[in-house]
Parts: C-alpha cells; sequence; structure tokens
C-alpha cells in the first residue's frame, strides 16, 4: 500500500519546463542530438566556441593509452585569460565579476577590468618569487577575492594550484604541501567565521614546522587583523607585494594538458588522494555545464554559488565556469546565519540574485528553521536553483522550489565528483522535466552507465554500479605522484570504464537516482570524509587502542561520523569518565583533520565486531549508530559481542 502511494506521489511530482522558461533557455535538444551525432565533434566544437584557444587544436581526444586521456592536446590556451583578458578585451571590463560580501558586512564590488588587473599584479608578485610553469602553490584562505586571484595568478604562470580548505588543520595542511611539494603558501592572517576571526597564519606557522621544507615563501593577506608572527626571510604581505607589483602581464599560452590545479579529497584510504585536473579540457566542461545547466544569460543573470574555493565546486562553479562565462556573481565570507539566521536571504536580496548554487544539507537546516525566515526577505529575482553534494529528498527539493524558488522556477540537482571536475548528471532547464530527487540525466556528451559487480549492465529498476563509460573532457588526468593508485582506484574494477564509487539506479524513464557511495566514503554535509582517515587519527591518540569509524544517516548533515574506540587498557587507570574520554577523542579528530571530521559520537566500548578473518563488520555498527535493530550476526568470530557492545552504547 506504501510503495503504492509512494509510487503515485512520483508519478505525480513532475514538473514540466515552463513556456515561458523554455522560450528563454540557453540550453536545447539540439545539444542532445549533436552530442549523441558525434560526442567528440560536440566536445570540439563546445571548446572552440566556449573558449579563446592561442593555438587552434585539430585533435580532439586521444585515448590510445587509457586509462590516460589527452583532450585537444595540440591546442594552446592560458586559462586566467580565458577568465579574465578576453571578456576586458571584448569591452565587458566594467561588468562586475565580483560582488564581494564580508562576514562582518563589509563588502566590495570587483569589475573584470579590475580583477584582471589585480590577477596580473599577483601574476607578477609570484614570479617575482620564483614560482614559475609548474612550481606547485598551496593556497589556504578564507572566502575573500585574493582567494580566486590567487587561484588565477597562479593559473596564469602555468603553474599548479592546491586549494586547501581553511578549516583544515596543520597536520592536513602539512601533508597536502609535502605531497605537492609546493615552494609558496598564499594565506591570510585570519578570516571571520561566526562572527569571529579564525586564524590562518598561525596554521601555517604551525603546519610548516611539520613539513618537509619545499615552502620558500609565504604571502599573508591582511584580512582578520589578529596578531601573527612574521619571520622576515620567508613571509611577506600581499598588500606590500602584490599592490606594488606592475600591472602590465603578458600572459604565456600553455598546452591543453598543462596542469592546472591538484586537489586534496578522501579515498577508502587513510590518505588523501590528490586529484590532477587540467586546463583545455576541464576549462571546456566546466564552461559549458555552467552556461548549460544554470542556464546562464551572463549580459543579465547574478549568479550565487555558495561553495568555498576549498572544494571541487568552488573551483569548477566560483572560478572557473563562471569566470570563463563572463557572469556576474556573489561571493560570501561567512556562515548562513551570521549575525542573523537569514543572512543568505538577505544577500539575495541585496544582489537581486537570479542563480542560486548550494548543498541539500544548507536546504534542510533552513528547512528546519522554518519558511518565517526567508520569506523576510524578497526573493522573487530568483529564476533558477542548483543543488549538489550529496542526494537531495524529494521533501527538500520541493521546500527548495516553493519557499526559495516561489513555486515554480526549476530546481537543478547535479551529480559528479573531484575526480569528474564537472557535472555529469543534471537535468537541463527548459529542456527536461524535473523529478524531484532524482539527479536524472547525463549531460550531452556524457556516457553513464550501471553495471553489476560483473560489469554486466543493470536493467530495470535494480540497483547496480554508477560508471562513466566514455572519457570526457574535464576528467582527472591522474593522482598526483601516483600513476598506480589512479588506474586501482577507478579503472581496475571495470578496465576502461570509469568506476565512480557511487550506486545508482535507473527508473522506468530512464532517470537516474543515486544511493550513495559504495566504499567506505562517507559524505557529511556534503563534504567527502573517509572513515580509513578518521580512524587513523583515532588511534594515533595515546588512548586509543582500536578505532571504527561508520557514517550514520543524519537528517541535517546527510551522514554523520560516529566511531566506536577501544581504550587501551594501561590508560584505565587515567580515564575513568568514558564522556570525558569521548569529548577528547572528538576534540583530537577536530584538530587533527579539521572540525568537519569531528565525530558526532565517539562510543568508548570493550570490544569491537569483527569477522573470523578479523574484518570489523562497519555494518552492524551502523545499525547502532542509527538506532536500529543489529542486522544478521552469524558471520561475527563471536555472535555475543553485539549484545554487549550494544548494553554499552545505549
Ligand atoms: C556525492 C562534489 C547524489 C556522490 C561535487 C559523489 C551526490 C560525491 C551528488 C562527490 C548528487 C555529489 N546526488 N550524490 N547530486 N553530488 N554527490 O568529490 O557520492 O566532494 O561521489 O564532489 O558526492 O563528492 P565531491
Amino acid at each position: 500500500m506504501n510503495a503504492q502511494i509512494d509510487h503515485a506521489l512520483e508519478e505525480i511530482r513532475r514538473f514540466r519546463p515552463s513556456p515561458e522558461f523554455a522560450a528563454q533557455a540557453v540550453a536545447d535538444h539540439g545539444l542532445y542530438d549533436a552530442a549523441r551525432a558525434d560526442r567528440l565533434a560536440f566536445w570540439a566544437d563546445q571548446a572552440r566556441t566556449l573558449l579563446h584557444w592561442e593555438k587552434p587544436f585539430t585533435r580532439t581526444l586521444d585515448w590510445s593509452n587509457p586509462p590516460f586521456a589527452k583532450w585537444f592536446d595540440d591546442g594552446e590556451l592560458n586559462v586566467a585569460v580565458n577568465c579574465l583578458d578576453r571578456h576586458v578585451e571584448a569591452g565587458l571590463g566594467d561588468r562586475v565579476a565580483l560582488h564581494w560580501e564580508g562576514e562582518p558586512g563589509d563588502s566590495r564590488d570587483i569589475t573584470y577590468a579590475e580583477l584582471t588587473e589585480e590577477v596580473k599584479r599577483a601574476a607578477n608578485a609570484l614570479a617575482d618569487l620564483g614560482v614559475r610553469s609548474g612550481d606547485r602553490v598551496a593556497i589556504y584562505l578564507p572566502m575573500i577575492p585574493e582567494a580566486i586571484v590567487s587561484m588565477l595568478a597562479v593559473a596564469r604562470l602555468g603553474a599548479i594550484h592546491s586549494v586547501v580548505f581553511g578549516g583544515f588543520s596543520a597536520d592536513s595542511l602539512a601533508s597536502r604541501i609535502d605531497d605537492a611539494e609546493a615552494s609558496v603558501v598564499i594565506t591570510a592572517d585570519g578570516g571571520y567565521r561566526k562572527g569571529r576571526v579564525f586564524p590562518l597564519k598561525p596554521v601555517v606557522d604551525e603546519a610548516l614546522g611539520k613539513t618537509a621544507g619545499s615552502v620558500r615563501h609565504v604571502l599573508v593577506v591582511k584580512r582578520g587583523e589578529n596578531e601573527v608572527e612574521w619571520d622576515d626571510a620567508r613571509d611577506l604581505w600581499w598588500h606590500e607585494t602584490v599592490a606594488t607589483a606592475s600591472p602590465e602581464h603578458e600572459a604565456q599560452a600553455f598546452e591543453a594538458e598543462h596542469p592546472l590545479f591538484i586537489l586534496y579529497t578522501s579515498g577508502t584510504t587513510g590518505k588523501p588522494k590528490g586529484i590532477l585536473h587540467t586546463s583545455g579540457g576541464y576549462l571546456t566542461q566546466a564552461a559549458f555545464t555552467h552556461r548549460n545547466v544554470f542556464d546562464l544569460h551572463p549580459e543579465r543573470d547574478v549568479y550565487w554559488c555558495t561553495a568555498d574555493v576549498g572544494w571541487i565546486t568552488g573551483h569548477s562553479y566560483v572560478v572557473y565556469g563562471p569566470l570563463a562565462n563572463g557572469a556576474t556573481q556573489v561571493i560570501y565570507e561567512g556562515t548562513p546565519d551570521t549575525p542573523h539566521p537569514g543572512r543568505w536571504w538577505e544577500i539575495v536580496e541585496k544582489y537581486g540574485v537570479t542563480i542560486l548554487y548550494t548543498a541539500p544539507t544548507a536546504i534542510r537546516s533552513f528547512m528546519k528553521l522554518g519558511r518565517q525566515i526567508p520569506h523576510e526577505f524578497d526573493l522573487r529575482t530568483l529564476r533558477l536553483l542548483g543543488s549538489v553534494g550529496e542526494p537531495i529528498n524529494p521533501e527538500a527539493w520541493i521546500w527548495y522550489r516553493h519557499v526559495i524558488g516561489g513555486g515554480s522556477i526549476p530546481v537543478v540537482d547535479t551529480w559528479w565528483q573531484t575526480e569528474t571536475g564537472a557535472i555529469m548528471i543534471s537535468a537541463l532547464p527548459g529542456v527536461t522535466d524535473l523529478k524531484p530527487g532524482s539527479a536524472q540525466v547525463p549531460v550531452p556528451g556524457i556516457s553513464i552507465d550501471i553495471l553489476d559487480d560483473d560489469g554486466v549492465e543493470v536493467e530495470g529498476e535494480g540497483g547496480g554500479l554508477l560508471v562513466v563509460t566514455e572519457p570526457w573532457p574535464s576528467m582527472l588526468r591522474g593522482i598526483w605522484g601516483d600513476p598506480e593508485r589512479f588506474k586501482e582506484t577507478y579503472w581496475e574494477k571495470f578496465g576502461d570504464k570509469y568506476f565512480a564509487g557511487d550506486g545508482a539506479r535507473r527508473d522506468e524513464d530512464g532517470d537516474i537516482w543515486l544511493l550513495g557511495r559504495v566504499d567506505d566514503v562517507m559524505n557529511v554535509s556534503g563534504h567527502r570524509l573517509s572513515t580509513a582517515e578518521i580512524e587513523s587519527s583515532l588511534v594515533a591518540h595515546p588512548w586509543t587502542a582500536e578505532a571504527a569509524v561508520v557514517g550514520a544517516s543524519d537528517e541535517t548533515t546527510g551522514q554523520a561520523v560516529v566511531a566506536f574506540v577501544i581504550l587501551k587498557s594501561s590508560q584505565a587507570a587515567h580515564v575513568t569518565d568514558p564522556a570525558e574520554a569521548s569529548e577528547e577523542l572528538r576534540r583530537h579528530v577536530a584538530t587533527q583533520i579539521g572540525a568537519i571530521a569531528r565525530p558526532r559520537q565517539v562510543f568508548i566500548v570493550n570490544e569491537l565486531p569483527k569477522t573470523r578473518s578479523g574484518k570489523i563488520m562497519r555494518r552492524l555498527l551502523r545499525d547502532l549508530a542509527e538506532g536500529r535493530e543489529v542486522g544478521d550476526t552469524t558471520t561475527l568470530a563471536d555472535t555475543s559481542i553485539m549484545q554487549i557492545i550494544s548494553a554499552q552504547v545505549r
């Protein structure tokens, strides 16, 4: 009966594009037709139309050595010129590129001409510090314009940026600096978050004490006005170095496959992977999807993606896609609830935002607060909403469309990953009928399949593993310094098909529903965390003997980190209060990895459920963490163990 009702609801909840929207839409059915007729010609055409090539390419794809793809590889371009100079040369220099809003309420409007000049100065300053093509520069900044300027200045020089989210700890920053052997770090004294200044430069100082010593210079933006220590031989202020550098900078063109950035993301092992992206293909797909999935009309839209540049969404849909398309966008430094819970909606009203791109976890937390908060603001400029990072449940989708979008505007749910570089599955607004809860269809030029473990296509509604069957322009080109891990992680399972690590099913209309990760990667508030990484942090604490971490479903954050820890018997004498021990371990993980990794709960237990071969059965721990009846325990070495653990947890 319930299944029937669900099904009926699903049937009802399908939304045709409005004729008015469709009439002005950027995308049309022709995109699908063109891509189906000749996928490579389609991408070549997009690359030529959307980008400026200093040297045009003649080869579209070289897939002779899978999984190492080369796109447009005999062409040359400069990514920063594509995002900046060419718009100024086209007479759009006075268009606002960034409406920046600081958390304390300060703001700056920066035009394309101003942004171009600032990037040229920063490129000159970095070149003076010895940064050359191919060198790595770590960027550890709050969401301030200098973050975007830094990324583009590095790109302009053909150097490689590695942006590290400002919430990561000194240890996490140090391991990323070491892995990439960065020669320069760009940071700020501090930034604003939840009404306070959080220090960044002191974290960099601490991190550099732990690295192998590749970093020669630290360039520091003054933002928080907090006290910082200074090393005259190493540290430079941005306002003294960049502001005084020349605003003239002749950009050099680089090959399409020239590396653009490394971005670290969690995998199934304890060590984050440095995902490598290159220039021409990446920028093509970022620009194409930004234009068509968000129906961008650059001359009139005000676009706002709420992601931080520390994540892939910030790379592709704050920096590269929007700027390549000449968009006007909002960036905001702080948290959604500072100084009041309507801050985001106040920003939408202030700048007349027309396109909003955010994560389900944010939508769900606004839902909890109630519609009266957004209703205090004028949100009528909004005409398109986007979602990314995790499955959006139909209730949140409907709430987003009604309460934020006023009831009739398109909501696009976009599936993609750090590795895919750009959106892979999404409706096209004005073209596709929308279905809440489903990410829907591959974007034109992308081929997706759902396979079982043996690589056989799953027919009908049964779930399987999501794979990308053909190379795509913005695909990762490897894992920094570890080609073997690249092959093993993504390509070993299905040969020359890319294994995404997500479960999915197709419904009878051919729409794709994402079912969550099939590996040990958790998704907390749209951020990827690995169980292994948090377990190794927990066992690094002197009190811990053993630890198991699971991602338990959570109403607001999607999943939450729940840890089960056995303390060392040698510690039993000092650690008498389990509540205190659990608090200490939560704090420890936050310090070691970053606040986003802090477990929601740490349960101190005497045993962990293991199979006869010694493998921890996380499935059973997840049952406990989610308050469910514990599942089948027959494969446990000792079947009574779950009772003991349950008693300790409750
Ligand atoms: C999940 C974020 C369902 C998925 C851009 C993927 C999603 C992981 C969606 C990548 C979506 C992202 N629906 N799940 N629309 N978007 N995911 O690398 O599990 O931070 O593998 O990239 O997030 O996370 P990442």
